[in-house]
């Protein structure tokens, strides 16, 4: 569908997240012709730049990340962009914005807000009262979306009070990952997956989001947040829908995310002595990472000295469905692990019986994975057998790569995500109540932590979090991948 004339407002506009992700992503569309000749991308910050210093700003910090530039094109891009400068919360200061926004109606206007979020409430209010809170106009909040139930609401309800549901874009860049879309496809688009996809044949879903890296110069926001808030209560939760949910009606909106909030809905909730059996909570100490010596968590700029943030948590989750109960989805994420990598594995159960010269327990389960992170990929693990004269089985990996299949060029997340809001397209999109769902379900992990006053067991940096990660799955027979993966 083509995008119709558009102004995309940026606030946080010379941010990082603009800079790195944003402004790169719009370029990228700009190249594929995706934007019509007028639209404009109005970025907004404080600082008092002139134009000509804000592109130079833009020329330095953002370009480096775009993945190939062309002059002509970027010169071209860069007149899409206006500097405007205002204070998000002061309202005296919109007139700026209201000087540069056209005020045609049937024009789309996005107001995508890179801030931190404490400033999503007064924006929305300040949008409204400037007079720039139209009907023709959608909204985008970036994470975090509160950091317990009670904030995610007020934000629900404040952004609420100003934009309609069908108006709020709340972004989780996971889910505008090809593979992630290439899932649902996988599906619902084919007769051989769905039947299998229960807890008839499947024996357990591991989603791991693992990053090398530490906290960098994010301490201020981290270690008020940790693991749990930062990365499960969204991202993990996002994939586990995606994997679990039952096939909706249509890929309509609110049909996906109907489907989606079911799913939160059924999550097994934890009372105080299974959340002590199915969760373990990490915090890094000094290691080596890719060879090289990295602090301590507690070490690291600006750490608390007795910090009790978790930088890991393994969670095993349960879903009360009669598709899914008595099926272990195993959520793990972390920093300063030994890989850096985000991938769903879906593992099917063994074979009930061995035909061949070889024992049961040789065969490897067939299993799905899901590669997000670094690059994107499925493949499917498969008994086949080896070559050569004797009849024996080996596990091969069948790599579906849809590239040669289809040659067009992947698109990164925040350049789909983008095109969607432009679109007016929200499947991809969190709804409201979804939120809260999520938040609901990790809100009781949170107050048994503070009650108890719990402190994060500690693993050594560049390894796969603590030893109780591996008796979590241990104690049900089973291994996290990594561990699982046969010796050549
Ligand atoms: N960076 C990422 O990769 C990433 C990924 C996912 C989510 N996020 C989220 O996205 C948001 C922005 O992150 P970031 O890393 O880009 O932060 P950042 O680099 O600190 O940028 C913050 C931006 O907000 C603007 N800002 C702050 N207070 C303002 C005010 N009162 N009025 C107008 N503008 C104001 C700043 O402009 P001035 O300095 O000119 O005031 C700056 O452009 C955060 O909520 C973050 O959690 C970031």
């Amino acid at each position: 569908m083509a995008l119709t004339d558009f102004d995309l407002v940026l606030f946080g506009g010379s941010g990082d997240l603009s800079m790195r992700k944003l402004l790169p992503a719009m370029y990228a569309r700009d190249v594929a012709k995706d934007l019509p000749p007028g639209s404009r991308i109005i970025c907004v910050g404080r600082h008092e730049w002139s134009q000509e210093e804000f592109l130079q700003t833009v020329e330095s910090t953002s370009k480096p990340h775009v993945k190939s530039v062309a002059e002509a094109h970027w010169a071209k891009f860069i007149a899409r962009i206006v500097y405007v400068s205002l204070n998000a919360t002061d309202a005296k200061t919109y007139g700026t914005l209201v000087d540069v926004m056209r005020p045609d109606p049937a024009l789309t206007r996005v107001y995508y807000l890179a801030t931190p979020p404490h400033l999503f409430a007064q924006i929305c209010d300040n949008l409204k009262e400037a007079g720039l809170a139209t009907p023709n106009s959608r909204v985008v909040l970036e994470k975090p979306l509160g950091r317990d139930l009670a904030s995610a609401k007020q934000i629900n309800a404040e952004v609420g009070k100003v934009f309609a549901e069908s108006q709020i874009y709340r972004i989780d860049h996971y889910l505008g990952k090809e593979t992630v879309q290439n899932l649902l496809a996988l599906r619902f688009g084919n007769i051989l997956f769905e039947p299998l996809w229960r807890r008839e044949w499947i024996s357990d879903v591991q989603i791991t989001i693992a990053e090398k890296l530490g906290v960098g110069n994010r301490m201020g926001y981290y270690d008020n947040s940790g693991a749990l808030r930062d990365m499960l209560q969204n991202h993990l939760l996002q994939l586990l829908c995606i994997v679990a949910m039952e096939p909706p009606t249509s890929i309509n909106s609110d049909a996906v995310r109907d489907e989606k909030l079911q799913v939160l809905r059924s999550l097994k909730r934890f009372t105080p002595t299974t959340l002590s059996q199915n969760i373990v909570r990490g915090q890094y100490r000094a290691g080596h990472v890719d060879g090289k010596q990295v602090p301590s968590y507690r070490d690291e700029p600006d750490a608390p000295e007795h910090s009790r943030t978790e930088t890991f948590v393994a969670i095993k989750a349960e879903i009360d469905t009669w598709r899914w109960a008595g099926v272990p989805f195993y959520l793990r994420t972390g920093k300063r692990m030994a890989d850096g990598l985000a991938e769903i594995v879906v593992r099917f159960k063994p074979i009930p019986h061995s035909i061949f010269n070889q024992p049961t327990s040789s065969f490897q389960p067939n299993s799905l994975v899901i590669r997000l992170q670094p690059d994107e990929g499925l493949s499917l693990n498969l008994m086949a057998k080896t070559p050569g004269d004797s009849m024996r089985l080996k596990q091969a990996e069948l790599e579906l790569d849809f590239r040669e299949s289809f040659k067009s060029p992947r698109m990164d997340a925040y350049e789909r995500l983008l095109l969607d809001v432009l679109r007016g397209q929200l499947t991809l999109f969190m709804r409201g109540d979804e939120l809260e769902a999520a938040w609901e379900w990790v809100e009781p992990i949170l107050d048994h932590w503070e009650k108890e006053d719990s402190v994060p067991t500690p693993y050594t940096a560049g390894t796969w979090g603590p030893a109780a990660a591996s008796a979590l799955i241990g104690r049900d027979g089973l291994q996290w991948r990594e561990e699982a993966l046969p010796e050549d």
